[in-house]
């Protein structure tokens, strides 16, 4: 975190996936309470968004609050779908699997300001790129994909703390 001055921008980081009801949501918590512990709470800001439209304005599906709550992480957000404006606002967009990847490559503008690749691309746990998708299995899913994003997100923001 050197050369950062009260005039520094924070670091926008967006999370997305499908629904934005499961995945991103638990991502955007995971970051934002490690950001907290960390007393980075001013050099962030963190968000998320899904590819598709069907959730739109709701809260995140009980199955992730459920998990999230276990492991004492809130989830403040609220369904809503990513824009190609994200793309050129935010600094970092972490897509939880390779559809999402390709769908938001397919929005972006040439040029587009995010660095835009796989939340996974961060997972010391390499058995895989995806964070799968839990909607339709049991809660043991909502287990496996908490892990994943919580070893990820904090790969990711020792990475970011690392280079500014
Ligand atoms: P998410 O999970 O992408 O992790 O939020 C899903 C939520 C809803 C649907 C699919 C995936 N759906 O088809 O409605």
């Amino acid at each position: 975190m050197d050369g950062i001055t009260p005039d520094t921008p924070p670091t926008r980081v967006l999370f997305v996936c499908l629904g934005n009801i499961c995945r991103s949501p638990l991502a955007e918590g995971v970051f934002l309470h490690l950001v907290r512990e960390a007393g980075l709470a001013d050099r962030f800001e963190v968000d998320s968004a899904g590819t598709g439209d069907w959730h739109v304005g709701e809260r995140p599906d009980a199955r992730a609050a459920a998990v999230a709550h276990r492991h004492g992480v809130e989830l403040p957000s609220r369904a809503r779908q990513v824009t190609r404006d994200d793309l050129d606002t935010f600094d970092h967009v972490l897509a939880m699997d390779r559809e999402n990847l390709r769908e938001l490559g397919r929005i972006a503008r040439p040029g587009a300001r995010a660095e835009i690749r796989l939340l996974r691309a961060h997972d010391p746990v390499r058995d895989g790129d995806d964070v799968p998708d839990p909607y339709y299995g049991g809660p043991s899913g909502f287990d496996l994909v908490y892990e994943m994003v919580h070893r990820s997100c904090s790969v990711l923001l020792a990475e970011l703390t690392a280079t500014r």
